[in-house]
């Protein structure tokens, strides 16, 4: 059995033999950001997987993240060390679904949230992620937008755009099972902390909290923020906050709040992914073109959250 440190080398020296990028989100187990070369949230991430030169990408997150990423760079390899880290609201809206719908509503704009398969960012005319949201519908010129698959941050978004916003039935299991109990009895546990909600929780939640933000969104905010947050969010991000600020406090808002799919990479098939270069992901070209297409218009816009 290797340990751990053993485990470490070896990645290491793999990464350059295979001259590779370790991506990871905030949401990572906290071994895999300790040892990626870029940690960061969904646009971040797809923007530095454009941005490297390295050859092969090791995407540590769920499958609609490698799949963004062998999107926007088809020359590169990329890799998602575990086949089966799905995201499961990316799961409740397909293609065909999304096609019928459309011709429900002729006249609308379909934004689709990077959390959706390539399939289904083909058919639709712009991506945005949860720092941009607002931004991406806004910039539109269509007044009615069909928003998939989230319907909190379809929501959410709804709240800052005159637009009609025409939701789709899906949610983040993890995000939507925080509930206003889970924030009330925090904020009676640390009455001094500034509560930080991400735009895929339900809209009770998000009235309770003090500021909403995407991961990075938040990294950033506590850098100059108070001293004590609590975080209504996937729990993975409390590591990157704590090591980032370790004079300050962060609190789970509670003790749900974990997305298993983004912790299902360890160092061990991190390890294997590089050595057997497992697991390839790939987009049939004309699926990539037509997703690339939606990508690309999101990319354009600049990030403000
Ligand atoms: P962000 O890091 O873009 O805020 O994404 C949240 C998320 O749920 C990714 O799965
Ligand atoms: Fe999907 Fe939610 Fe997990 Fe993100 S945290 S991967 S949105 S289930």
């Amino acid at each position: 059995m290797q340990n751990i440190q053993n485990i470490i080398e070896r990645i290491q020296e793999l990464k350059i033999e295979r001259n590779a990028v370790i991506l990871a989100h905030n949401y990572e187990r906290g071994e895999i950001q300790d040892i990626a070369d870029f940690t960061g949230d969904s646009l971040g991430l797809s923007k530095q997987a454009m941005e490297q030169e390295a050859e092969v990408i090791v995407f540590c997150g769920v499958n609609f993240m490698a799949e963004s990423a062998a999107i926007l760079s088809p020359e590169k390899t990329v890799l998602l060390p575990e086949r089966y880290a799905c995201c499961p609201m990316a799961s409740m809206v397909t293609a065909d679904a999304l096609r019928e719908e459309k011709m429900k509503y002729p006249d609308a704009a379909v934004v689709c949230y990077v959390n959706s398969t390539a399939d289904v960012k083909a058919e639709s005319d712009i991506c945005c992620t949860s720092a941009n949201a607002v931004e991406v519908v806004n910039s539109l010129e269509e007044n009615e937008i069909l928003f998939v698959p989230d319907k909190n941050l379809a929501d959410y978004v709804s709240r800052y755009t005159t637009k009609k916003i025409i939701p789709w039935e899906g949610y983040c299991p993890t995000h939507n099972q925080i509930l206003t109990t889970d924030v009330l009895r925090a904020k009676k546990d640390h009455p001094d902390a500034e509560v930080l909600a991400h735009p895929e929780c339900r809209r009770d939640v998000i009235d309770l909290a003090d500021r909403v933000f995407s991961t990075t969104g938040m990294v950033e905010h506590v850098k100059t923020a108070g001293n004590e947050f609590i975080i209504a969010t996937e729990r993975g991000i409390l590591h990157k906050l704590r090591k980032d600020n370790p004079e300050k406090r962060f609190y789970d808002v509670s003790e749900y709040t974990v997305c298993p799919e983004m912790k299902a990479i360890n160092l061990k098939s991190l390890l294997l992914s590089l050595e057997n270069m497992q697991y390839v992901i790939t987009v049939p070209e004309e699926v990539r073109v037509k997703a690339r297409v939606a990508l690309d218009r999101m990319l354009d816009i600049k990030r403000s959250r």
